[in-house]
Formats: C-alpha cells, sequence, structure tokens
C-alpha cells in the first residue's frame, strides 16, 4: 500500500489534477488588481482603468499598496465627489496594504484613499452588475488582459483540493 501510493500516487493524482483542471466550467469569479500592475497609488487615473470593465456579482476588488501611505475607505458618492473621509461607508484597510473587497452587492460603490491622496485622484467607482448566465452560445465573459491581474481560480483551487482529498480516500481505501 505505501509503496503504491509513493510510486504511482503521486503521478496519478497529478494527472487526476490536471483533468480536473481541463473539465471545470471556465466561469468562475475574477479578482481585479485595481489600477492592474500600477496597484492603488498616485497618478493613475482609475476611472479609465474601470472603462469597459465589467464587474460582476462575485468578483474582488484587490487593492495593493504602499501602507505606510495610502488606505482604502469606501464612501458615499457624495463624499466621493467631494473626497469627505469623515464618515467612510466602509474601512476596508487591513493594515497590510493589500485589501480584497467582495463585490457581492449589485450597484455601484465608491473607494478612496484617505490621507489626502483621494483628491489627487485616488478614488474610484465601481458598477458591479448581476452575474452573467453561463455562457452557452454567448462568448466566455472576456476580461483578462493579463495572467497577472485576473485570477479566475476561486471556485478552480477548492474543487482541486476536493478532487485531491477524494483521490486520496481512494488510495487508502485500496
Ligand atoms: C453621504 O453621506 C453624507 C454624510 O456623511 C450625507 O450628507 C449625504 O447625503 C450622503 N449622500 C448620499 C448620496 O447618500
Ligand atoms: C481603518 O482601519 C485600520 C485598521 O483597523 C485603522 O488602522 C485605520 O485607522 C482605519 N482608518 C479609518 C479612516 O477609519
Ligand atoms: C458583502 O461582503 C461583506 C464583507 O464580507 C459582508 O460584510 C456583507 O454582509 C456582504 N453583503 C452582502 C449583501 O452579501
Ligand atoms: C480621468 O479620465 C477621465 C476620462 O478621460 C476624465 O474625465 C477624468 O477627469 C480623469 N480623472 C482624473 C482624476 O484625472
Amino acid at each position: 500500500m505505501e509503496g503504491f501510493r509513493r510510486s504511482f500516487g503521486l503521478p496519478a493524482l497529478a494527472a487526476v489534477l490536471m483533468f480536473a483542471a481541463i473539465m471545470l466550467p471556465k466561469v468562475s469569479a475574477v479578482r481585479y488588481i485595481v489600477g492592474a500592475n500600477m496597484g492603488w497609488t498616485t497618478n493613475v487615473n482609475y476611472t479609465i482603468w474601470a472603462q469597459g470593465k465589467h464587474f460582476y456579482n462575485g468578483d474582488w476588488l484587490f487593492f495593493v499598496y504602499d501602507r505606510n501611505q495610502m488606505n482604502v475607505l469606501e464612501v458615499n458618492q457624495t463624499n466621493y465627489e467631494s473626497c469627505n473621509t469623515d464618515h467612510p461607508l466602509h474601512n476596508w484597510t487591513t493594515g497590510a496594504g493589500r485589501d480584497v473587497v467582495p463585490l457581492n452587492m449589485t450597484k455601484t460603490r465608491y473607494f478612496v484613499s484617505g490621507k489626502g491622496f483621494c483628491y489627487g485622484g485616488m478614488k474610484v467607482a465601481i458598477h458591479t452588475e448581476k452575474t452573467p448566465p453561463p455562457p452557452s452560445s454567448s462568448p466566455i465573459r472576456s476580461s483578462s488582459p493579463t495572467l497577472l491581474s485576473n485570477f479566475r481560480s476561486h471556485l478552480f483551487v477548492p474543487a482541486l483540493f476536493a478532487v485531491a482529498a477524494a483521490w486520496d480516500s481512494f488510495l487508502l481505501l485500496l
């Protein structure tokens, strides 16, 4: 049994994982790095960054920034326009300079950096749409400029672990 697992288990597991990767549906949540490779910083026009993108319920925003300088605050539209950060709706700042915001509401939400950076343009309005129906005849949602800025493994990684765990218990039964 141990010999079998050592000599055969790993390659077989790899094969199962590869099979799972091919068979799993392609529609899953997208994690958007706000500002792509520029991140959350000064001198980026985030209106332009968000333009043409479709944010769907279930996707995430990922703010990557200098934790010693900036932060991530969600405000309402009025306070977004005036850069008033005195009464944020939500403080997404965790302190690591890497904050994840789940887009779990189909509406427009407003994110700014406090500490004066909003006035310089560190602000973004994100309109979240309803999740589209699974692509049968329609083209797959195409919002993947680069592999780095999008991370489609939301459903994918847990599924892989589930398959791996199932395979492992199967081997134990042998
Ligand atoms: C936003 O909140 C401020 C109070 O901080 C309030 O005066 C304003 O009416 C609100 N605007 C919207 C669009 O809800
Ligand atoms: C937001 O939360 C962080 C971490 O808890 C905290 O350090 C910071 O002071 C908060 N900022 C605001 C504006 O509330
Ligand atoms: C959205 O996610 C936030 C953070 O995880 C949570 O606090 C909030 O209740 C969620 N809202 C809805 C409508 O699911
Ligand atoms: C970003 O670009 C848009 C569209 O070109 C423009 O209307 C807006 O004023 C710009 N924002 C900033 C902060 O420069």
